[in-house]
């Protein structure tokens, strides 16, 4: 008996295991493909779901945004809309942190203890990307951030990927026609903090507005116009003159405000990078430079001497026959967007290895502290 009942234990034991493998068949692949839906979901477009649960990489390369700039998000379709870039997939997903192959941080939103940088190590294909759209005036050095990154973002043409506004060839001669003028002078501003280097140009305002009318919108002086950004470009085209005037003074430091009157069909008088800087990104004969005169009342005299004469102010479009500028998206919403695109673009290209050892030795100093391989 008791043998009989041994045995009769023995098959139930091995009834059981049956069962219970049986299940464990049957709910695998339900098991499987959970875990397959899983991982689709965080990313539902990016990834392949294949049938053994491998989760592939996409073709393309992933671009992380890690810290957005300030907080500012943008749809990413934007960078195929606006810019025709549709060259890396582009997240905020943290949890690609490991496929990424590039991931940004904008310099502003990096902590001062470096806490928010991720955590976990570095694969070692990915690059870390150090974006930042200030000058070194306004530019925070924060300590830990040499040999961090492996590619820089920003204004300046000597490293690795920069934001620029481009001119673009004219392929057919098209005509260029006037806007009509209703004032003189122009000037947006609305940073008037002299902490950011912005006092320069506001001498040079308050010195050059003695000698010619000047309208302003924005708020950096008290009683100027508010302008909305879909009035941008259309005032500005209805000046015959715009001070292209930058908050501060730097090499390269080039932006929106010499690309506005660029595109609007406006003659710029540039306050920032000197003449010879500028002449590498816009036709010599394409702007006026303030460097060209001794004081702001001598530019005032030219300014009013280029009104009444419709021959000489229009040669300062003669360049037009054979380059156009490309309008660059208004508001704050927008200013991150054509940076990570270019990044996007280039990351997909790039596969260089790269530290970026002294950043701000470099950036401040305008030396470059980098190592190619
Ligand atoms: C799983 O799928 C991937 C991608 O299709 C393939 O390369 C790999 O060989 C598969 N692995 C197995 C174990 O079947
Ligand atoms: C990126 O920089 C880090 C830090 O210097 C370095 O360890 C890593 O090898 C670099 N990776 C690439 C892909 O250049």
């Amino acid at each position: 008996m008791l043998a009989m009942t041994s045995t009769t234990t023995d098959v139930k034991k091995v009834l059981f295991f049956i069962v219970f493998a049986a299940c464990g068949l049957i709910t695998m692949p339900l098991f499987l493909y959970y875990i397959g839906n899983q991982s689709s979901t965080v990313c539902p477009n990016y990834f392949t779901k294949v049938p053994n649960v491998t989760v592939a990489k996409p073709e393309k390369p992933i671009l992380l945004i890690w810290l957005w700039p300030q907080g500012v998000k943008f749809d990413f379709k934007d960078c195929k809309t606006y810019f025709n870039i549709d060259s890396c997939v582009l997240t905020d997903d943290r949890s690609l942190y490991r496929a990424a192959d590039g991931v940004v941080f904008y310099h502003k939103t990096i902590a001062w203890d470096l806490n928010n940088l991720p955590k976990d190590p570095r694969p070692a294909f990915q690059k870390w990307i150090w974006y930042n759209v200030e000058s070194p005036t306004n530019t925070a050095r924060k300590a830990g951030l040499d040999g961090l990154f492996n590619l820089t973002l920003t204004y300046r043409r000597d490293l690795d990927i920069t934001t620029r506004y481009e001119l673009s060839i004219v392929r057919s001669q098209e005509q260029f026609v006037l806007p009509q003028k209703k004032q003189i002078v122009c000037w947006i501003a609305s940073n008037n903090i002299p902490g950011t280097g912005a006092s320069t140009r506001l001498n040079y305002y308050h010195e050059l507005k003695k000698h010619i009318d000047v309208k302003v919108y924005g708020q950096a002086v008290s009683g100027a116009t508010f302008l909305r950004y879909e009035d941008y470009y259309s005032t500005i085209a209805s000046c015959k003159f715009y001070l292209a005037f930058e908050n501060s003074i730097h090499e390269d430091y080039i932006t929106e405000k010499l690309n506005g009157p660029m595109v609007s069909g406006t003659v710029p008088v540039v306050l920032g990078a000197s003449r010879e800087n500028c002449e590498q990104f816009i036709p010599a004969d394409s702007f006026i430079h303030v460097d060209d005169f001794p004081n702001p009342k001598a530019l005032a005299e030219y300014l009013h001497q280029l009104n009444q004469n419709k021959d000489m102010y229009m040669r300062y479009f003669a360049w037009r026959k054979y380059f156009r500028a490309t309008p660059h998206l208004l508001t704050t919403h927008n200013e991150f967007t054509q940076p990570i695109c270019t990044a996007c673009a280039h990351i997909a290209e790039d596969n260089t290895y790269n530290v970026v050892h002294d950043l701000f030795w470099w950036f401040h100093k305008n030396i470059a502290g980098h190592q190619w391989k």
